[in-house]
C-alpha cells in the first residue's frame, strides 16, 4: 500500500477514537487536503462555509457552492440539465484550449470557443471575478467566489493536481478490471457470474479490434481521438477465502500483483462492507456486485449497488405491516439463521417497526433445517399472529409437517423472494394462501419480455441460463461500464468513470431484474423499493402483487 494512503488511514483510525466535536473536526482538517475541502465539500480552511455570489445578488454557501456539485470530482464537467460545466482538471485548464474539427488540418487557436492556458493569476481571476484566460465574462452559472489568499492557493495548488496523475489499471492497450468473489458463494452462482464476464469480456474485444481497423481507415484525427477511448479489457478473478476480517489483506494483496481500473460485478455470500471500505479508500469503482447486503462506508461514491438488499426488505415489510393493519394484533415472530445477511434483515425489521418492535420475537436457527417438531414446539409456545421467515428455500421444508393443521392464529407468513427462490415447489401447499413475499424485483410478467434482450444475448454467447437473476444483473453490470468507458472519451479517471455511470444510468435502455432502475445525484443504489406479492395457484401459479411498489 502506497505511504500516502498507510498515512491517511491512521489519521483516520486516531479521528474515530477521538470524541466529536471541535478537536476532531481540527484533526480531520489537518488529515484533508484543504483544496480538496473547499472544492468538494464547500468549507474553507478555517471551517467556515465557502461563499459566492450568483446572478441577482444571491449568495451561495456551503455544499452547495462546492465546485464539485456542478463540475465534478473529477473536474470533467457534469451535465445537469441545460448547463454543461466545462472540464476544469488541471491538465485542462493549464493548456490552451482548442478547437479540433475533422475538417480542418490543424486545430483552430483563436475565436470562440478558444482560451489560452491559464496561469495561476488569470484562474484566481476567473474564480473571484468570473472572468477567463481570454479576458472574457464566464456566464453567469459560473459562481463569483469570497476567498482570501491561503483559500485560494489550496483551491489553485489542488486544481493543479486534479486529474494530472494517470488512473492506475490502464495502460494504452488494456485496461485492467477483476471481480472480487467473496467466501461462502454458492459454486453454481460463482460459476453462472463468471461464464457471463467471461463471454462478455472476449465479446467486448472482438468488438474493439474492429472499431480500431475501423477508425485507422477514417483518417488521422479520428484515429487518434477515438483510440483514446479502445481499450481491450482484461479481467482477472479475486477469490477471498477464510474470515471477512482476513479479506482487506486478501484484497491489497491482488491489488499489488495487478493494480486495476476497476472491480466489475462480483459475487458476495455475507455483508459486502470489506470490499465496499476497500474500494472508498483506494478510490476504487466497484460497479454493481451481487450481494443482498450491501456496505456502506464512510466514502459510498465508489461502490455501486442494484439494490440496498436484505434490509430494505425489510423496511418494506415494516412499511407494510403498519400500512395493512397488521400491527393491530397479537405478537409476531421472525425467525432466521445466525448468519450476516439474515441477522442484518432481523436487526433492520426490528428497527424499522420502531415503537411496535416490542411485540417482535426473534427465533435464530443454527444446524440442519428445523424439522416438523421444531415448528410444532416454536409456534406452540410463541403463539404469533404473524409469522417472518428470513430463510431459504432448503429451511422451508419442516413447514410441511404444519401443513395438515396450519396453526389458526397466524394470519400471514412473510418471506423474502431473494431467499426464497422456488417458493410453489418449497412451501407446503396448505400454507401458500398465507405466504406473502417481499420482492424486490420487477414483477414476473412484466420482467419476462424486459429480460428478453439479455436472454437472446445470453444464447447467442452460448452462455446457458441457469440462474437469470446473477447472470441478468452480472450482464446488465459489464453493459454499464462498457457504456460508461466509452464515454469517458479517453480520459479515464475513476472518479469520472462514477459520474458518468450515474449520469447514464439515470436511464439505462437494458434491463435488470429489478423493476425500477434510475440514479439520481450522487445516489448508489438503482433500485429502492419493493413489492409485497401473494401466491396464485390458478390458473397457474404466478405471483401477484398485493401492494403498490413500496419505497420505505
Ligand atoms: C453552480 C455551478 C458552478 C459552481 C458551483 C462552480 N462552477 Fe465553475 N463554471 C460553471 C459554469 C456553468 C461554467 C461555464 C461558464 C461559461 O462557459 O461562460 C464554469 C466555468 C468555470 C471556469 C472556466 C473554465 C474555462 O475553461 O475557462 C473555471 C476555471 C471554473 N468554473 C472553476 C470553478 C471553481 C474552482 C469552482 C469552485 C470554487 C467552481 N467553478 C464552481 C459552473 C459552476
Amino acid at each position: 500500500m502506497p505511504a500516502v494512503l498507510l498515512a491517511s488511514l491512521a489519521v483516520c483510525a486516531a479521528d474515530s477514537e477521538k470524541p466529536a466535536g471541535a478537536s476532531a473536526a481540527v484533526g480531520r482538517a489537518q488529515g484533508v487536503d484543504p483544496g480538496k475541502r473547499i472544492y468538494r465539500e464547500g468549507v474553507l480552511l478555517s471551517g467556515e462555509p465557502v461563499r459566492a455570489l450568483v446572478q441577482a445578488g444571491d449568495e451561495l454557501s456551503g455544499a452547495r457552492a462546492a465546485c464539485a456539485t456542478c463540475h465534478g470530482r473529477s473536474g470533467l464537467g457534469y451535465a445537469e440539465g441545460q448547463i454543461i460545466p466545462p472540464a476544469i482538471s488541471g491538465p485542462i485548464l493549464f493548456r490552451p484550449r482548442v478547437i479540433e474539427r475533422r475538417e480542418l488540418y490543424a486545430a483552430r487557436r483563436e475565436g470562440p470557443g478558444t482560451r489560452p492556458a491559464y496561469t495561476e493569476e488569470t484562474l484566481a481571476r476567473a474564480i473571484r471575478e468570473g472572468v477567463d484566460a481570454r479576458g472574457t465574462q464566464l456566464d453567469p452559472p459560473m459562481p463569483r467566489y469570497l476567498l482570501g489568499d491561503g483559500d485560494m492557493a489550496a483551491l489553485v495548488s489542488y486544481l493543479r493536481a486534479l486529474g494530472a496523475a494517470a488512473s492506475p489499471g490502464v495502460s494504452d492497450e488494456e485496461i485492467h478490471l477483476a471481480t472480487v468473489v467473496t467466501a461462502g458463494v454458492p459454486p453454481a452462482r460463482r460459476k453462472a457470474m463468471l461464464e457471463v464476464l467471461s463471454a462478455f469480456v472476449e465479446a467486448k474485444n472482438t468488438q474493439t479490434r474492429h472499431e480500431e481497423r475501423r477508425a485507422r481507415s477514417r483518417g488521422a484525427l479520428q484515429v487518434e481521438r477515438e483510440q483514446r477511448a479502445y481499450r481491450r479489457w482484461t479481467l482477472d478473478v479475486w477469490e477471498l477465502t477464510g474470515a471477512p476480517e482476513t479479506w482487506r489483506t486478501q484484497l491489497e494483496a491482488h491489488y499489488a500483483v495487478r493494480p486495476v481500473f476497476a472491480l466489475l460485478s462480483g459475487a458476495g455470500a455475507g455483508s459486502w462492507a470489506p470490499v465496499h471500505e476497500f474500494c472508498g479508500e483506494m478510490a476504487l469503482p466497484c460497479i454493481l456486485p451481487n450481494t443482498d447486503l450491501p456496505g456502506q462506508g464512510s466514502d459510498p461514491f465508489y461502490t455501486l449497488y442494484f439494490s440496498p438488499g436484505l434490509p430494505l426488505e425489510a423496511r418494506v415489510l415494516a412499511r407494510y405491516l403498519r400500512d395493512s393493519g397488521e400491527t393491530a394484533a397479537g405478537t409476531w415472530l421472525q425467525v432466521y439463521r445466525d448468519e450476516e445477511v439474515a441477522r442484518a434483515a432481523a436487526a433492520a425489521l426490528r428497527s424499522a417497526l420502531g415503537g411496535v418492535a416490542a411485540r417482535l420475537r426473534d427465533v435464530r436457527l443454527e444446524g440442519p433445517p428445523p424439522s416438523a417438531d421444531f415448528w410444532r414446539e416454536t409456534l406452540r409456545r410463541e403463539v404469533p399472529a404473524v409469522l417472518v421467515l428470513w430463510l431459504a428455500d432448503p429451511d422451508l421444508g419442516g413447514l410441511e409437517g404444519l401443513a395438515s393443521s396450519p396453526p389458526s392464529r397466524i394470519s400471514a407468513v412473510y418471506l423474502s423472494a431473494t431467499l426464497v427462490e422456488k417458493p410453489f415447489s418449497s412451501l407446503p401447499q396448505a400454507l401458500r394462501p398465507l405466504a406473502r413475499l417481499v420482492h424486490p424485483f420487477g414483477l414476473p410478467e412484466v420482467q419476462q419480455s424486459r429480460l428478453d434482450p439479455t436472454r437472446s444475448w445470453l444464447r447467442s454467447r452460448g452462455v446457458e441460463i441457469t440462474d437469470l437473476r446473477t447472470q441478468a444483473n452480472t450482464y446488465f453490470a459489464a453493459r454499464a461500464l462498457g457504456e460508461a468507458l466509452m464515454h469517458l472519451a479517453g480520459n479515464f479517471s475513476r472518479d469520472y468513470l462514477m459520474e458518468k455511470l450515474e449520469h447514464r444510468l439515470a436511464s439505462a435502455p437494458w434491463a435488470s431484474v429489478y423493476s425500477t432502475v434510475g440514479l439520481g445525484s450522487g445516489q448508489r443504489f438503482l433500485s429502492k423499493g419493493a413489492y409485497v406479492v401473494c401466491l396464485e395457484e390458478k390458473p397457474h401459479a404466478r405471483l401477484v402483487a398485493v401492494s403498490d411498489w413500496i419505497i420505505p
